[in-house]
């Protein structure tokens, strides 16, 4: 059981993902534990590699593999997605339900003290934040989404939303456009700077239980409404002995 202990393992589920990468090089020089999850053997070595400490081979369609995961962890960073699929029109079984929802349910039971999920802007009421021809072909994801989040809004565990516009390869920009309520920013973001808002929000007090839309400065589409400030912890994001010399 993790709820009452100081945070010190973090389970990156989706660690094999682009975003995953990224938070597992953010987290690398941290004093957090780090546990990663994929659900390919073929990966193991290249996590290891780049910082895991600990790699599950998990599929989150299967709870007992979600149990797995998050057992002793105390913060739960969710990058999951779909890969190119007919299901991100059509739905269905997908794992932005399916399997996010087996590790909110696992995380409950573990007690962990904080969920991060990497939702998209165009889930709930961010739908105007997404281009109607985009919203179509990606509708079922988006559905999926829309009832992961309510699951853990539900869930009673301390959790973070965000919701990033569309994801891009470049390198950290540092600067992060966060909106709130749904009508807020609109545009794209690199997943490093989604990593960095990710790794840090559990240390955040400004971040508690809310549901934030980022994308860069640099990415803004169209006049950004209902922007909030948000004091991110960015200093969690180094090591101890690194913290006490700044
Ligand atoms: N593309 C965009 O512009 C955009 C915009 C906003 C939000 N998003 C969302 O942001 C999130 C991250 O996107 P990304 O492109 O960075 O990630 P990604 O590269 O698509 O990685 C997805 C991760 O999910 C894992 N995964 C998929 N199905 C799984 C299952 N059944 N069990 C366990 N793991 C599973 C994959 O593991 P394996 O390596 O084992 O396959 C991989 O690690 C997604 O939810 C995406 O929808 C995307």
């Amino acid at each position: 059981m993790a709820g009452s202990r100081t945070p010190d393992r973090v389970l990156i589920a989706g660690a094999s993902g682009a975003t995953g990468q990224e938070l597992l090089s953010v987290l690398r020089p941290t004093d957090l534990a780090v546990r990663a999850t994929t659900r390919s053997y073929a990966n193991v070595d290249t996590l290891e590699r780049h910082g895991a400490d600990e790699v599950l081979v998990a599929d989150f369609f299967e709870s007992a593999d979600a149990v797995a995961a998050v057992e002793d962890c105390d913060i739960v960073c969710c990058a999951l997605g779909t890969p190119p699929s007919f299901r991100h029109v059509t739905g269905g079984k997908l794992v932005d339900r399916t399997g996010v929802v087996n590790l909110v349910t696992a995380a409950v039971a573990e007690e962990v003290s904080h969920f991060v999920f990497e939702s998209a802007i165009g889930v709930g009421n961010s739908k105007a934040g997404m281009p109607f021809p985009a919203r179509l072909v990606v509708r079922g994801s988006l559905s999926a989404k829309r009832d992961a989040e309510t699951a853990l809004r539900r869930s009673g565990l301390q959790y973070t939303i965000v919701r990033p516009g569309r994801l891009t390869n470049e390198p950290p920009t540092g600067e992060v456009v966060v909106g709130e309520g749904g009508d807020s920013v609109s545009g794209s973001i690199p997943r490093a700077d989604v990593a960095r808002v990710m790794a840090a929000a559990p240390f955040t007090p400004d971040a508690r239980n809310r549901t934030l839309e980022v994308v860069s400065r640099d990415g803004l589409s169209g006049t950004p409404t209902n922007v909030v400030s948000v004091d991110w912890a960015d200093d969690r994001l180094t090591a101890a002995g690194e913290r006490r010399r700044l």
